[in-house]
């Protein structure tokens, strides 16, 4: 059943000279989770941050820390990442050649796991491994930037994945990450996503926005 509506803010859109004032800013205007995105110049074309970083925003809130490895391999981070204080670990199929055995480690790290579905990376990808998965997460842009435009073919793979976790009986989040606006968010909705990641959206207008953008989107009020 799609549960209540959350909001990610990603934090990619933040302003990274003062990352913890936009942690505390972004979870005192509603934030439910918080979006980080951990690229590596390998598997997407993009570098960000990381364990050290994580490990360094976490006093800053006590909201879920929602991390996306966009990292290839990743197992040799994942109790780094765990221990930085991450809630959640989401991985993509492609970034290691075990994919059950790295759901397994991040599970045994003491974290919620995430599967992550690149827009060219078919549903099917989950079903083996749907029992060790508290999160899956549809990608709606290609990973690596913000700011991109969001895949419409999305749409079809969150309301597949809709029917998917309501047939398997157990809560399990679904994610859409990329694109997210005031138009799309409606649509990613009604389609079957309950937990919704937006950077160039949430961070948009500055901190005295963040409140009524978080509300906006969160409501998918177009
Ligand atoms: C893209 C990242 C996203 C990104 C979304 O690789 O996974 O989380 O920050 O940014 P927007 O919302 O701007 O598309
Ligand atoms: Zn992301």
């Amino acid at each position: 059943m799609q549960q209540p509506i959350r909001l990610a803010p990603s934090i990619l859109s933040a302003d990274f000279a003062k990352l913890g004032e936009e942690i505390r800013a972004m979870d005192t205007a509603g934030a439910d989770y918080l979006h980080v995105d951990v690229m590596d110049g390998h598997f997407v074309p993009n570098i960000t941050i990381g364990p050290a970083v994580v490990a360094a925003l976490r006093p800053h809130t006590r909201k879920t820390l929602d991390v996306h490895l966009m990292i290839a391999p990743v197992d040799p981070y994942i109790e780094g990442f765990a221990k930085a204080g991450a809630d959640i670990l989401t991985v993509h199929p492609e970034s290691g050649p075990h994919l059950h055995r790295t759901l397994q480690s991040i599970k045994a790290a003491g974290v919620k796991a995430g599967l992550s579905l690149n827009p060219g990376t078919p549903v099917e990808a989950v079903l083996p491994v749907i029992d060790l998965v508290d999160l899956i997460l549809v990608m709606s842009v290609n990973p690596g930037f913000g700011g991109q435009r969001f895949i419409a073919t999305a749409l079809d793979k969150l309301r597949h994945l809709r029917a998917v976790i309501d047939g398997c009986g157990r809560a399990i989040d679904l994610e859409v990450d990329g694109g997210i606006n005031f138009e799309t968010a409606g649509q990613a909705i009604a389609a079957g996503a309950d937990v919704l990641v937006a950077g160039t959206a949430s961070f948009q207008g500055g901190p005295a926005a963040y409140a009524a953008n978080i509300e906006r989107l969160r409501g998918g009020q177009g």
